[in-house]
């Protein structure tokens, strides 16, 4: 089949498109004729080398945790998926080395759930990484309960977008930051109150937001955002980051959830979630849309369509 790889760390030049071998479907397996696949930040990241530590790397490493595609072939045992079934799926295994910049991808059943009917496949697949990341968070981290006041930063991102969405259906009251040029959007997606964190007053907005600090934090942009955010944290609440251990918080590394995934589906189907804005490209533009995220001005996701010409 053909990929996007990289054979050594390095900048968005690493990446390259070549021939790999076709996974199959192992026992408990399927295999997914990927039809997109989505950025995340991660994906320059380990790019970078960043996660060598956390993670065993094989090269050539195919970069890409998100998919969604039709399931190809299955392997022994597995009943819950059929080929033709149109999927999506946290791809992430074990070890860096089969991504979803690639045609097919061989998975555990535990990561792959049925695509919501309501989303396109190229929808479909900006949504894993992040949607579950913020499942997880709201859900069991922060354990966010109804009538709290939620801060979340990063609003105009692609957890951020998800974590007030899933806020709000939890009935908590949602503030999130973003720039100017973003805040229509971000208050569009449901924030109840939407601060611009590139003004001076933006201290005193979210002190009005949350008249003595806000009942928990969820931190998607880290840095000096997460060091403001922690200043207008109500005593005894909570802070919870995806990008660095909070001071007093907690953070949490998404985990793949075929369950969580599914449930996630259905809110797609029920109409109570929706994609944010969603750019597609082709994966041949993966250099170039690794670049963009790495400027972490994105608003919304990227998805790459998996058109490496035809498939074996
Ligand atoms: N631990 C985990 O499991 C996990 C999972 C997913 C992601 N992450 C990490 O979490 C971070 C966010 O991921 P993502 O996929 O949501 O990223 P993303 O979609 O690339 O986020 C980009 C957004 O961040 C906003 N932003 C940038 N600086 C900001 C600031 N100072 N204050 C408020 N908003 C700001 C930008 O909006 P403006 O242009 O309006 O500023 C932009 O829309 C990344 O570092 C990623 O690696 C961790």
């Amino acid at each position: 089949m053909k990929a996007i790889v990289f054979t050594e760390f390095g900048s968005s030049v690493v990446l390259k498109e070549a021939e790999v071998p076709t996974p199959s479907a192992e026992a408990g397996e399927v295999l997914i004729r990927i039809t997109h696949a989505s950025v995340n930040p991660v994906d320059w990241k380990i790019r970078e080398g960043f996660l060598k530590s956390m993670f065993p790397h094989r090269f050539p490493v195919i970069p890409g945790w998100d998919a969604s595609g039709v399931v190809f072939a299955v392997g022994e045992g597995v009943t819950s998926f059929q080929p033709g079934d149109e999927v999506f799926a946290y791809a992430r295994l074990p070890e860096v080395h089969s991504g979803t910049y690639a045609q097919f991808i061989a998975l555990p059943t535990s990561a792959v759930s049925h695509k919501p009917k309501t989303l396109s496949p190229a929808a479909a697949a900006g949504v894993p990484t992040v949607a579950l990341t913020a499942y997880q968070v709201v859900h069991h981290v922060a354990k966010v309960r109804a009538k709290e006041r939620v801060l979340i930063t990063g609003g105009a991102g692609g957890v951020g977008s998800y974590a007030i969405q899933l806020v709000n259906i939890l009935d908590g009251i949602t503030t999130a930051t973003t720039s100017q040029k973003n805040s229509a959007y971000v208050a569009e997606l449901g924030a109840k109150h939407v601060v611009d964190y590139e003004q001076s007053s933006a201290r005193r907005e979210l002190e009005v937001a949350a008249p003595g600090g806000f009942d928990v934090i969820i931190d998607t942009v880290g840095g000096d955002a997460l060091i403001e955010a922690t200043q207008v944290l109500k005593p005894g609440g909570r802070i919870v980051s995806i990008v660095e251990t909070p001071k007093n918080g907690t953070f949490h590394f998404v985990y793949p959830s075929a369950q969580e995934l599914s449930a996630i589906a259905d809110l797609f189907d029920a109409g109570s979630l929706r994609v944010p804005e969603t750019t597609i490209r082709s994966v041949r533009e993966a250099a170039s849309a690794q670049d963009e995220s790495r400027t972490r001005r994105v608003r919304g996701k990227v998805v790459l369509a998996i058109d490496l010409d035809q498939a074996p």
